[in-house]
Parts: C-alpha cells; structure tokens; sequence
C-alpha cells in the first residue's frame, strides 16, 4: 500500500491506499460516529451511521475505502438528518432502564443519542416481550439488544469460535408508511435490526471457549457478564491498567476497582475489562482476576524465619509467575550469594532459545506475535494454542479471516475448535515425538532446497521415491455410427431411408499408469487424505508466512535439535519465527535470570513447594503479594516489556524486603526497572516513565520493545536425523490445561474454580467407558495419581490431559520434562 492524501472536511491527512475512511480519519484524530465497526474486524455495514460523503457521493466510512485526492465531509445537512433519524430508531422501545442498566455511564447508546441530540420520537412499532437469558458466564437481555452485530462478528473474525448467529426477531412489521416518510439509511437500519436477535448456536446456552469479549464489544448493556450485573455503577469503579499475568500474551487489562462493602472500605476487584479495539483477552484475562493474597500485616517472625532459611539455603526454586524486576532481585541474590536458581520451564525455554541462537544468529526469537495478524498463510507446530496462548489462536484466526489466509495446525491432540476455525486450516495430528519430522517436512515443503546445506538436501531427498500409481483418465475416442437417413432415390425420384457411416468423438475413461513422487515424510507425519491438493488449494495467492512454535518443542528430549530446525525454517524458508513462551513471564526470566539444572541440597520455593516456601497463594510459611497486588513489568510473546500495577493492596512482606535484608538493596521493588537495562535487551527505563495506553492508529504504546541482539553464529548448520521409532503410538497423556485454566491463580478465582481433573474427548469417554465423575487412576513411568475424570468438548482424538493449573496435583511429577508419556488410565 502506498501512502496517499485524502481530504477529511478540509483537513489533509496522509493515510495508506486503501485504508478504511473511518480508520483513517480515527488515526488522525477527526471523529465520525461508527456503531457497528470493529478494529481489526470486517465491517458489517448494521448501523450506517459512520455514513459520510466522498467526492460526492454518499458512502460508508467504515467500508469505503481511501482513494488518493479524495475529499470526504462528515457533516452534510442530508448525513446529519440521517444519523438523527438512525439514533431515534435506535431508542424505539428501549427499555428505559438506565438507572439500573450495568453499560449506564458507558453505554454508546446514551452517548449517540445525547451527541445526536435525540429529542423527540418521531417512530413507532409495538414492542414484545423477550426475557432475559443466563448464558453461563454471560446474560443476554434481547430487549437492550440494537443488532450492531459486533458481537457475532468478534466471535468469528477474532476469537475463531462463531459461537453466537442471528435469529428472527418475531413481532410486527414495521408500518410502510415510514418507508417514504424517513431517510433511506434510517430505515433500512431499522428493517434489519427489526428482523432479527442474537442467539448463541448451540441452543439455549453458549458453547464456546468463554472468553467474554462478546460483552466486552457490546455498546449496551444487552450481554453483561452475569457475575459483575447489578454490583456496581461504572463511574464508581476505578480503573487500574495492567497486564495480564496468566499467559505470556501480555494482554493489556483494567481493573475495575472499589470498595468491598458498605463495612469494608478494602479496594476489591469487581471486573476486568479491555481495550477491545486493539487487545482480545481470553476467558481466564476476563473472569480469573480475584487472587490476590489477603493478608493482616507483616508477620515478623515469619518473615525473620524467611531470612533465616535464606541464610541457610543454596538453592532458590520459583515459577515463571512472577515479574521481570523480582527475577532480576533473584538474579542478584545468586550473583552476591551463589543460590542456584531452579526454574525448569523457563531453563528449558532459554536452552532452546540459544540452540535456536547459533543458527539464527539472535538471542531470542525476532517477530513478535502481532506479526501472525498480518500474514496469510500460518504454521502451528509444538502448541495446543488454544490454551498455552489464547492470543495466538486469535492471531491465527483473525490471520485466517481478514487476510484470506489458510494455515497447518500440527498436533498430537484433535482440537475441534481449530477444526471449526474454517475449511482453510487444516490439522496434522502427528505422533508424539515426531515433532522433527514435521520441521523437516516443512522444510521439505518450503525451503529453497538448492540453498539448504547439502546434508540436508540429500536427508530430505532419502524420503522420495517414485511410484507407480494408476490413474483414470478421460479422453475422446472416435466411433463410427451408423445412422439411417431419408434419400432421395435418384433413379425413381422416390424418397427412401439409406443407412450412412457417421463419425464422432465420444469420452471414454483409461486407466493409466504414472510414476509421481511417493514423500514418506506425509505418511510419517500422518498427513490426512488428499493432503497435496489440499495444499495448493491453501498456498494459492500466499506471500505473508508466520511459523508459531510453542511449549513442546523446548521440553523435547529433542529440544536442542528442534531449536536448530526452527532456525533452519525461518533461514531457508519465508517464514517468520514466533515462540510461544510458556508460562506468564517466561520470556523474561529466560533473558533475566542464570538458571540451574541441578537442585541445591536446601532450597526455598517461591510460589514451589521447597524447604521453605514463599507463596502467594498463602499456602506457605511466608506470605507474598499475588500478581495483582504487584508493581513492576513483565515481557510478553510480543517482545514487550509492559508495566503492570497493583489493584488491590498487600499489606505483608515482598520479596523485595528479603533482597535487602540479605544485603541486595532497593527501596522499591520497580527501582529494578531502570536496572534491567543491564541485561541484553532491556532498556535503562524508569518504572513511572512507563506509557501504557494505545494510540488511534492502534500502535501499542505499553512499556517499551525489546531489543533484538545478536549472538554468534558457529556457520555450522548440521541437524540430526530423527528417529521414526521413537513416535508414540498408544496410551499416552499429555500435560496441559483445559480453557480458562492456567495455574493456581486462575483457579483460585472465584468464577472460574474447578476441581481439577483428566480432561478427556468425547470419543475417548465412549471408548474407555468413561463418564464426568469416574474416578481412574493415572500411571506413567514416573508416579501415580488418582483424580476424577471430565468430559471436555473442546478436546478431540484418544489423549486426554492431564492439567498443571493445580499445583496440589503435582501432575508434572508424572513427566519427564516432555509433556507427552505413555500412560495406564484405570478406573479406581
Ligand atoms: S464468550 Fe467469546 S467465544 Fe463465547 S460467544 Fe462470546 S465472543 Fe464468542
Ligand atoms: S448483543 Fe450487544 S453486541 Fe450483540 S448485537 Fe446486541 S447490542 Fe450488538
Ligand atoms: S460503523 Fe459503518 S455501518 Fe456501522
């Protein structure tokens, strides 16, 4: 696209060829109102009140698009009289409820009337009674309902559920004489939104992945959460900015914050809410936000026995929850006080990040997540997306959606949410531990193979073949007839019927014999039928390619060599390269912090179970601040460090308080944010310099961007061969968690709490005589555990998961890093 001029009521403003109108005047700050559209999503055309004149001709500005020189008024007599007339449609029969209504205060409907100036009602239609629907999570109230349709069209162009249709409306016509009586626009908005209501697909309640932001698009209060309804007035509420801590999405989020009760002047946390024009927070960003640590005060001999264990201790465990600036403390204490420093996850993550380093020649990974948005054609690969990173998903999907795009899903497990996501993603559920034979296919599919090393060309090579197949043919074979024609006999001048030798071309179908080429490595990785065709129907028209690789990769018995196929890919082919990190700051930690393979002899655990424990769950024998209590940053999968604050306060001991005791100082536990400008990547900047908002062109203006550094490159580029072997066939679990779950804290909140248990498909409960309830029992070579089992529609295939969002479980005890084991599942 190149960059033109157009002209909005006489103001030049430079935007790209093809812009929306809307788009471009929002990111040059000239206002026009929009109801319908959504950032990011196609326009739907329901309100027509973005309606606009462009060199003369009346069109929709959130659908027309920018053309170089064009003059455009937002404010004609004919457009302000419409957009009057489509404000009092909009208020024909809604309920007048604004007292109690949860969206009053920030409620678009209140605001367009008002700035319309919405005085009087000049139509009228009888109303009918639609009563309000609990959905689960969500209620409905059809009554409040204005048909904008964003919430049906963030479902599929965003989220990749298309969880929620249209239905009809039911009641009266609207009366023809208004057909000629009020402007065109007006009443063809009204003749929609009298036709029809929302209803979710699956019947009476909704069937999705619950991730809210359906209510968090809707301009009414016509879907609310159902928990948040009637507790608090908005303007009561204030809002805190944050970053969500679940996932390494990093997504931004407010918390809505007020006092608990009339006799509790505590601030608590009544909601989370997002910018939902440039973020889309999953299920557990929305509802899982009330796990703070509640604590009295400082308990001093907790805290001295704290320091004590300190002293004592050689060995510091902790997970990837927490914030770049206690890593960095952690990271501190181990350079003055020699404490190994044990995080697993986020060890294996920085070990793959440097196999990964020595080809690519970078220390991290380079394209951030938002990268995925913009390409057209996307590689899944080591993820179960869904939940190891909502976000990605989205990015998939929206990638998908608006850039006409197609993808590959590879995975062990079914997932039938990425299989409703569309006809143009298509799902390779390959063996565990093959997961380097899909890295070669893919180099096999896409590298330019004359540029690969020449070891690899010739291993790649070794997996074709030829072979003789036969195929039917059709081709035209010419027959003769005979046909019997009227003559006329030239001797007696009679007419008579004569039989003639007629020629003619008939289709006729062969078998033939062919030889094509045979790639083992589709079979190996159990591409499904008709894969080949299927895939030049995907790559047609694609030149935008992302490759998303996720947790299973660096917990790989294999990692090391995976690390190194990735960086092949992204060297050879035109993918870019995003990694999911695993857990909420993974990236960090793995930048931050020396990490330890071997475990000290004494160790204290940080949100782990250790000798002495330091939790935030206040589990342990020391209280810490939860992450909403926290100030500080946190790095994210778009290779941002966002600043996050405390919603809610905390009134014990911090781990800053242990760094100075034992000699590593700072007031202030974001004092440590200008300090992480010592480690590669980070930048020397001050916590409250932070910005931490997005501007009207949608640029993400949190925190700041990593920067990319080098590392070097050894110019070998040799990869092992993998062992076809080694795939797991039968009985096996894998480590993950169902939607909505990712660790304690999530669980711990009060809408999303749930007992833990061995998620299992539909088909596999059948199978194994299995229904919610059962009790079985779980063993793989590594331990045992009994736990109960539930049915999750959202998973597919013959492996159940096993989650690690309770950490009382210890599910991790029963794998050896890798998130796949052979497994014996038997009821108890
Ligand atoms: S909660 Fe999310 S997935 Fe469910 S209907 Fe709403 S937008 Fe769609
Ligand atoms: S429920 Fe809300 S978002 Fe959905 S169509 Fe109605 S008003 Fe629009
Ligand atoms: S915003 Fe353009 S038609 Fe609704």
């Amino acid at each position: 696209m190149s960059e033109i001029t157009i002209t909005i009521d006489g103001q030049e403003v430079q935007t790209q060829e093809g812009e929306y109108i809307l788009n471009a005047a929002r990111a040059n700050g000239i206002y026009i109102p929009a109801i319908c559209y959504l950032t990011r999503c196609s326009p739907t055309l329901a309100c027509r009140i973005c309606l606009v004149e462009a060199d003369g001709k009346q069109v929709y500005a959130c659908n027309a698009k920018a053309k170089a020189g064009m003059q455009i008024s937002t404010s004609t007599e004919t457009i302000v009289s419409e957009r009057r007339a489509i404000m009092e449609v909009y208020d024909v029969n809604h309920p007048l409820e604004c007292g109690v209504c949860d969206q009053s205060g920030e409620c678009e409907l209140q605001n367009y009337t008002l700035e319309i100036g919405v005085d009087a009602q000049t139509y009228a239609i009888k109303d009918t009674f639609k009563p309000v629907q609990n959905w689960g999570l969500i209620n409905y109230d059809p009554a409040l309902c204005i048909m904008c349709e964003r919430c049906t069209t963030v479902c599929k162009d965003m989220i990749g559920d298309s969880a929620l249709s249209t239905k009809p409306r039911g009641g009266d016509n609207i009366d023809e004489a208004f057909k000629a009586s009020m402007p065109k626009d007006a009443y063809a908005m009204w003749n929609k939104l009298n036709k029809s209501l929302i209803q979710p697909n699956a019947g009476d309640t909704l069937d999705c992945t619950d991730c809210g932001e359906c209510t968090s698009v809707c301009p009414v209060g016509a879907l609310v959460s159902a928990d948040f309804q009637y507790t608090s007035n908005a303007w009561e509420l204030k809002q805190v900015p944050a970053t969500c801590s679940h996932c390494s999405a990093g997504c931004q989020i407010q918390y809505d914050v007020k006092h608990a009760s009339i006799d509790n002047p505590e601030p608590k946390i009544y909601r989370v809410k997002n910018e939902w024009n440039y973020v889309s927070l999953c299920g557990a960003g929305r509802y899982g936000y009330d796990f703070q640590n509640e604590v009295e005060g400082k308990d001093e001999a907790a805290f001295a026995r704290a320091v004590e264990a300190f002293e004592k201790a050689d060995a510091i465990s902790f997970t990837s929850q927490i914030t770049n600036e206690e890593a960095l403390m952690l990271q501190k204490l181990k350079e003055t006080r020699g404490y190994k420093l044990i995080n697993d996850e986020a060890r294996r993550f920085a070990e793959f990040m440097k196999s990964y380093s020595a080809i690519s020649g970078t220390t991290t990974y380079k394209t951030p997540l938002k990268e995925v948005n913009k390409a057209n054609f996307v590689i899944s690969v080591g993820s179960a997306i869904k939940t190891d990173n909502p976000n990605a998903r989205f990015a998939m999907n929206n990638s998908m959606i608006m850039n006409k795009g197609a993808g590959l899903y590879f995975h062990p497990v079914a997932d039938p949410v990425i299989d409703d996501m569309g006809k143009n993603i298509l799902s390779v559920n390959h063996a565990p531990m093959q997961e380097e034979a899909v890295m070669y296919l893919i180099l096999d599919l896409f590298a330019k193979k004359d540029a690969l090393p020449s070891a690899i060309t010739d291993y790649l090579a070794s997996f074709h073949s030829t072979k003789t197949i036969t195929v039917t043919e059709t081709i035209k074979e010419k027959v003769i007839e005979i046909v019997k024609e009227k003559k006329v006999n030239e001797e007696t001048g009679e007419e008579e019927e004569v039989e003639v030798e007629k020629s003619k071309m008939v289709p006729k179908k062969v078998d033939k014999e062919v030889e094509v080429d045979d790639n083992r490595l589709l079979t190996i990785v159990n591409v499904p039928k008709d894969f080949e065709a299927s895939m030049e129907k995907l790559l047609n028209k694609k030149d935008t390619f992302a490759l998303i690789v996720g947790p299973d990769f660096y917990s790989h018995p294999n990692a090391a060599n995976l690390a190194r196929l990735v960086a092949l890919v992204e060297k050879y082919t035109e993918f870019s390269v995003t990694m999911i990190p695993e857990k909420g700051n993974t990236l960090g930690v793995a930048m931050i912090c020396d990490l330890d393979a071997e475990a000290g002899s004494y160790t204290v655990g940080y949100n782990v179970k250790g000798d002495f424990t330091l939790s935030a769950q206040g589990s342990g024998d020391l209280d810490m601040p939860a992450m909403n209590q926290q100030e500080g940053t946190l790095t994210s999968i778009q290779l941002r460090v966002n600043p996050t604050n405390a919603a809610v306060p905390y009134h014990g001991y911090e781990l800053n308080d242990i760094a100075n005791a034992l000699g590593v100082s700072a007031k202030n536990a974001i004092d440590y944010t200008a300090r992480l400008g010592q480690i590669a990547g980070f930048k020397s900047e001050n916590f409250d310099d932070l910005p931490n908002y997005y501007t009207n062109k949608g640029e993400e203006m949190r925190g700041y961007e990593l920067t990319i550094t080098e590392a070097a490159t050894a110019g070998d580029e040799s990869v092992a061969a993998f062992d076809e072997t080694a795939a797991m066939k039968e009985s096996v679990v894998y480590l993950a968690n169902p939607t909505l779950q990712f660790n304690d804290f999530t669980n711990k909140s009060h809408q999303l709490h749930e007992e833990a248990a061995l998620y299992v498909s539909s088909d596999y409960a059948a199978a194994n005589e299995l229904s919610d309830g059962v009790k079985v029992s779980v063993e793989t070579a590594k331990g045992s555990l009994e736990l109960n089992v539930k049915i999750d529609t959202k998973i597919g295939g013959n492996i159940p998961f096993l989650p690690s969002f309770d950490s009382n479980l210890n599910s991790e005890a029963l794998f050896s890093g890798y998130r796949f084991s052979n497994v014996s599942i038997k009821k108890v």
